[in-house]
C-alpha cells in the first residue's frame, strides 16, 4: 500500500496502482473469509450478507441447537447483524458451538442488542459462559447494543459460549458471535490457562470506531474526544512504523490527547469493575511532529501516585508500547501519566487496552452436564 504514497516509486502509473490496490485487497478479502480463524455469526438469522467493513456474517442454524429466532421491533437504522437475535426459554444452558484450532489464540465477542423484540420493553440480565466457565453477567439495555469480548488461547477444537438464566422470568439471548484468530505472539504475556477479559480499547482524539479494515484483527477502538482540560495532536506523518508485538492499526495514530503543560498530568479511565482485579493494560505512544533541540517529552505512567514504569520517550514515526501486569487495581485505581521533571513538553497518549485476566479456565467443553442457574 505504502508504493502509492513514496514518491521514489514513479514508475507505478495510476491505473497500475490501483490494479495491484484491488488485487491486495482480494487477497485480504480472501484471507479474512476463509480463515478458519476467523467466523461471524448473525445470531437468528439464516442467511448470509456481507456488510459495509467487508465481513462476511453467517447464520447461525450450524452452531446451536435451540432457541427462537426473533426480530427486534425496529430495524429503521440498525445494522443489519442486529436486527435478528435468537432467544432462550428453557433454564438449561444454550451453547453455541464454533470449530476451532486448538493452541490458537482468539478473540471472542459476543454482541447483545434488545431492541424490544418482545414488545415488554424489559431488557434482561443474564449470564454468559465461555467453554463452561463464568464469564459476565450480561445487562442488556433498553436502548444500546452491548458487547463483551475477550482473548484466549482455545483448549479445545469447539469454543463453546453458553447463554444461562439467572433471573426468573429473564429470558438469555444473542444477537451476534465475532471470533478472530490472533498472532500468537500477540498478549504473550498472560499465562494459556487465563483469559484476557476485556474493558476498555479506545484510539485517543480519534473521531470514529477503529475496526476491520483498518484493524487487521478486528478489534474495535473506540474513540475519546479530549475533553477536561485536555488537547487534541494530529500526527503531521501519514505512515508510521506500528511493529509493535501487538500490531495495533496505524489508523489509531493519527490522533493523540496531551494536556496544556508539563505539570499537568492525564489521568486514563479504565472501565475496570469496581472490586480489584488483576490487570493487563496496553499503552500505544507515537511523537506527533519532530521535535526541536530544546524539547523533550518524557513521561512515566503512576499507579495511585506511585512511579510504576521508566521514563516513556515517545519516538517520532515509530510506535513504543508499555504494558502493565501483575498488579490489581479497580474502578478507584488512578492511573495516570505523568511528565518527568527534565520534560519540557507534557504527557501523550495514543490508545489503550485494558483486560483483566480471568481465573484459571478449565477445559471442560461438556454442553450435556445439564447445569442449571438458581433461581
Ligand atoms: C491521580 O494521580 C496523579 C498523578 O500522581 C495526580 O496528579 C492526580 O491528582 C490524581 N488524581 C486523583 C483524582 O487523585
Ligand atoms: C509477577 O510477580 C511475581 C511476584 O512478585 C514474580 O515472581 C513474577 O515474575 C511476576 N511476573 C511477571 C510476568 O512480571
Amino acid at each position: 500500500m505504502c508504493l502509492l504514497f513514496c514518491p521514489q516509486c514513479s514508475p507505478i502509473t495510476m491505473a497500475s496502482s490501483i490494479v495491484l490496490l484491488l488485487v491486495l485487497l482480494l487477497v485480504a478479502l480472501s484471507l479474512l473469509s476463509v480463515s478458519a480463524n476467523l467466523v461471524s455469526i448473525d445470531c437468528g438469522s439464516s442467511d448470509s450478507f456481507t456488510d459495509e467493513n467487508t465481513i462476511k456474517w453467517v447464520g447461525d442454524d450450524e452452531f446451536v441447537s435451540g432457541g427462537k429466532s426473533q426480530v427486534v421491533q425496529t430495524t429503521n437504522g440498525v445494522p443489519r447483524v442486529l436486527t435478528t437475535l435468537r432467544v432462550f426459554s428453557t433454564r438449561k444452558r444454550n451453547c453455541y458451538s464454533i470449530k476451532a484450532e486448538k493452541g490458537a489464540q482468539f478473540l471472542v465477542r459476543a454482541t447483545f442488542f434488545y431492541g424490544n423484540y418482545d414488545k415488554k420493553s424489559s431488557p434482561p440480565e443474564f449470564a454468559l459462559l465461555l467453554d463452561g466457565n463464568y464469564w459476565a453477567d450480561v445487562i442488556t439495555s433498553a436502548t444500546d447494543l452491548v458487547y463483551k469480548e475477550l482473548v484466549y488461547v482455545a483448549n479445545g477444537d469447539f469454543i463453546e459460549i453458553c447463554l444461562a438464566q439467572t433471573k426468573p422470568n429473564q429470558l438469555p439471548f444473542i444477537s451476534a458471535i465475532e471470533i478472530r484468530g490472533l498472532g500468537t505472539d500477540m498478549y504473550s504475556h498472560v499465562d494459556a490457562e487465563y483469559a484476557m477479559v476485556h474493558t476498555r480499547r479506545v484510539a485517543y482524539g480519534a473521531t470514529d470506531n477503529i475496526r476491520y479494515p483498518s484493524d487487521d484483527y478486528d478489534r474495535i477502538w473506540e474513540p475519546v474526544e479530549g475533553g477536561d482540560g485536555l488537547v487534541k495532536l494530529t500526527n503531521d506523518l501519514h505512515i508510521i512504523d506500528t511493529s509493535v508485538p501487538d500490531q495495533p492499526p496505524a489508523a489509531a495514530f493519527q490522533y493523540a490527547i496531551t494536556t496544556s503543560k508539563p505539570s499537568v498530568s492525564i489521568s486514563l479511565g479504565t472501565d475496570l469493575p469496581t472490586d480489584k482485579v488483576p490487570i493487563y493494560i496496553i499503552m500505544y505512544f507515537t511523537e506527533m511532529s519532530q521535535l526541536t533541540t530544546s524539547e523533550t517529552r518524557s513521561f512515566e505512567i503512576y499507579i495511585d501516585g506511585k512511579s510504576e514504569s521508566d521514563p516513556i520517550v515517545p519516538v517520532y514515526g515509530t510506535v513504543t508500547e508499555m504494558y502493565i501486569t501483575n498488579i490489581t487495581a479497580s474502578s478507584s485505581t488512578n492511573i495516570s501519566l505523568v511528565a518527568t521533571a527534565d520534560s519540557t513538553l507534557p504527557p501523550l497518549i495514543n490508545a489503550m487496552e485494558v483486560y483483566y485476566v480471568s481465573g484459571p479456565l478449565t477445559g471442560g467443553t461438556d454442553s450435556n452436564d445439564g447445569w442449571y442457574s438458581s433461581p
